[in-house]
């Protein structure tokens, strides 16, 4: 097909052309809405480096989670910012925790949301690491049982589904292991299981408080540098046991979405993190580029990359964009 016979601009001359054969079609159904939940009653407290997000009392995530279901966004993820912490994330699986209780109010009042709450204890520890610390280690086996507790006090409160993010090897056996026991067996596992050290989660930190006191995350999420091991990652989590597995962040690791997608059939998620979205609204702020496009470009670019479902900020804004009218060029 060469020139002039073949004209590719014959099929971009307008909009219904361009609609006809447009090969990636970013739908709400892919939206996930990461939220922030704190205690208190009407506390609302912006998050500086993420504008429009918000650590929320429960009563206000109530209010976010149903806008976000009324514009029929099919998930939430749910992050605590507890009232204290300790050496060993006690308050991470406590009965009545910061996530616990907003999972219950959650389903209480909002039952067909799917609510997905995230299993780590950095927010809980005092050190800030995912995991529990001799010396300077984070020590793998001894994290795992309370991975485990934590995300069976989730399905306890009512959770939908439990997503580790900690990155301790052979976590999503014994999560699934201790779901199983306790009749959760229904109850899914999203693995954030290409999840890599990563400087673009830097105001997730800030807005969950948790930030590692000494060190870095190197030990246990993925050298950014690394593809190849990103597919051991991921087969080793559906080997255990996980329903969904997790590429993040999503931008800068397109490359691996689409890896993944080639050699693995299990449906895939995507984490448009906190950096990406501050860098667009950042952007935006300053005037330099079109804040909305851009987002509706960049959701676009993961869903083609093979993500099937996308952990985005924008989540809310991206839904009303796309119920006022199909992304137009
Ligand atoms: C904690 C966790 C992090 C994110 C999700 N869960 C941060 C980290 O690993 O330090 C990042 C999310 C974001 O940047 O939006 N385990
Ligand atoms: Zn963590």
């Amino acid at each position: 097909m060469l020139f002039p016979d073949y004209r590719p601009r014959r099929m971009r001359q307008n909009e219904a052309l361009r609609r006809m054969i447009r090969e990636t079609a970013l739908s709400v159904d892919d939206l996930i809405l990461p939220l922030f939940t704190i205690g208190g009653r009407n506390v609302k407290n912006p998050i500086p480096s993420m504008p429009g997000q918000y650590q929320l009392s429960i009563d206000n995530l109530i209010k976010v989670a149903r806008k976000a279901h009324e514009l029929k966004i099919p998930a939430i993820m749910l992050f605590g910012i507890p009232e204290a912490k300790d050496p060993l994330g006690t308050r991470a699986y406590a009965k009545d925790g910061i996530v616990q209780k907003a999972v219950q109010s959650v389903k209480e009042k909002l039952p067909e949301l799917v609510v997905i709450t995230d299993v780590c204890l950095c927010q809980y520890t005092d050190h800030g690491h995912c995991g529990i610390v001799q010396g300077d280690i984070i020590d793998n086996d001894a994290t795992l049982d309370l991975l485990a507790r934590t995300a069976l006090s989730h399905a306890r409160a009512g959770a939908d589904m439990v997503a580790p993010s900690d990155m301790m090897d052979g976590r999503v056996a014994e999560i699934r292991e201790a779901l199983d026991e306790n009749d959760f067996s229904q109850v899914p596992i999203m693995s954030y299981a290409a999840k890599y050290c990563s400087s673009y989660y830097g105001p997730f930190r800030s807005a969950a408080d948790s930030a590692p006191k000494f060190g870095d995350r190197r030990t246990y999420q993925m050298d950014p540098a690394n593809a190849l091991e990103a597919i051991r990652e991921v087969t080793m989590d559906i080997e255990e046991g996980a329903d969904i597995i997790m590429v993040k962040p999503a931008l800068a690791y397109l490359d691996i979405i689409y890896r993944v997608r080639e050699e693995i059939d299990l449906p895939m998620a995507a984490y448009n993190v906190s950096g990406e979205y501050a860098m667009i609204k950042a952007a935006e702020k300053m005037g330099w580029i079109d804040g909305s496009r851009v987002m509706m470009e960049t959701l676009t670019a993961i869903k083609r990359a093979g993500a099937d479902m996308i952990l985005t900020y924008f989540a809310i804004e991206a839904a009303q964009a796309l119920s006022v009218s199909n992304f137009k060029k």
